[in-house]
């Protein structure tokens, strides 16, 4: 899988996708993440990106040229599966849409600022609008660092069988059961004792019931 992410804060992307799985990916080959600055396709002798809405109204928009030189640059590279735009008028995202994106081997992921985008961006360039949710972000590099984490983790040979995405909340419609570690009792707090019995198929359907016991309890809405 490849992502080419596109954005005005590049340096935004050096914590989070720089660290363990992400990580791990990339040094396995697996994963190709290139970062790029829209400030490198400024035509402007001050490298501004942005500029004022016609019509006025407060907020700045950015402009449509930089991001078109970027993601031609890129299309003349390679084909790309899908062009997203990160914005919280977008298909609010979910681990379904993670997955049938996941089948599929080169995204470009443009992260918006300020006012959003020239809508031009929108009309011609985009193939998919995606939000991570009901709530305004101050652009749209946060979301797609977590389009990114949720992506790359349902690459073949990214998680080994332990950490499987196949286990993952949502993967089924259930929430994940609870998990517990050593030591079996805490301050008189016990573990339940189907997980230390050492019997496989007993743990395997208590692991069923409190999956199906938690999603009915918190979130209803996924059984229906
Ligand atoms: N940009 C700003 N808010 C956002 C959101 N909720 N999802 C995706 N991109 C955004």
């Amino acid at each position: 899988m490849r992502i080419d992410i596109i954005t005005c804060l590049p340096d935004l992307f050096e914590g989070p996708l720089t660290q363990s799985i992400v990580k791990r990916s990339i040094s396995k080959g697996l994963v190709e993440l290139k970062i790029h600055n829209l400030r490198d396709y400024s035509s402007n002798k001050h490298l501004n990106v942005d500029d004022y809405a016609f019509g006025g109204g407060a907020g700045m928009v950015l402009m449509i040229e930089p991001i078109d030189k970027c993601i031609s640059k890129l299309k003349a590279e390679r084909e790309y599966d899908e062009i997203i735009y990160l914005t919280p008028d977008g298909e609010t995202y979910n681990q379904g849409i993670a997955n049938q994106l996941s089948l599929k081997k080169n995204f470009i992921l443009l992260c918006g600022h300020y006012k959003g985008v020239d809508q031009r961006v929108r009309d011609h360039l985009i193939t998919k609008e995606v939000s991570i949710g009901d709530y305004v972000l101050s652009g749209g590099e946060l979301a797609a660092m977590v389009l990114t984490d949720s992506l790359i983790r349902l690459v073949p040979g990214v998680l080994n069988d332990e950490t499987s995405a196949l286990s993952d909340s949502f993967q089924d419609n259930l929430l994940a059961p609870p998990v517990y570690t050593r030591p079996s009792d805490y301050k008189g707090w016990k573990v339940p004792e189907v997980l230390t019995s050492g019997h496989e198929a007993n743990i395997d359907s208590w692991r069923q019931e409190q999956a199906l016991k938690q999603t009915k309890e918190r979130r209803p809405d996924l059984l229906q």
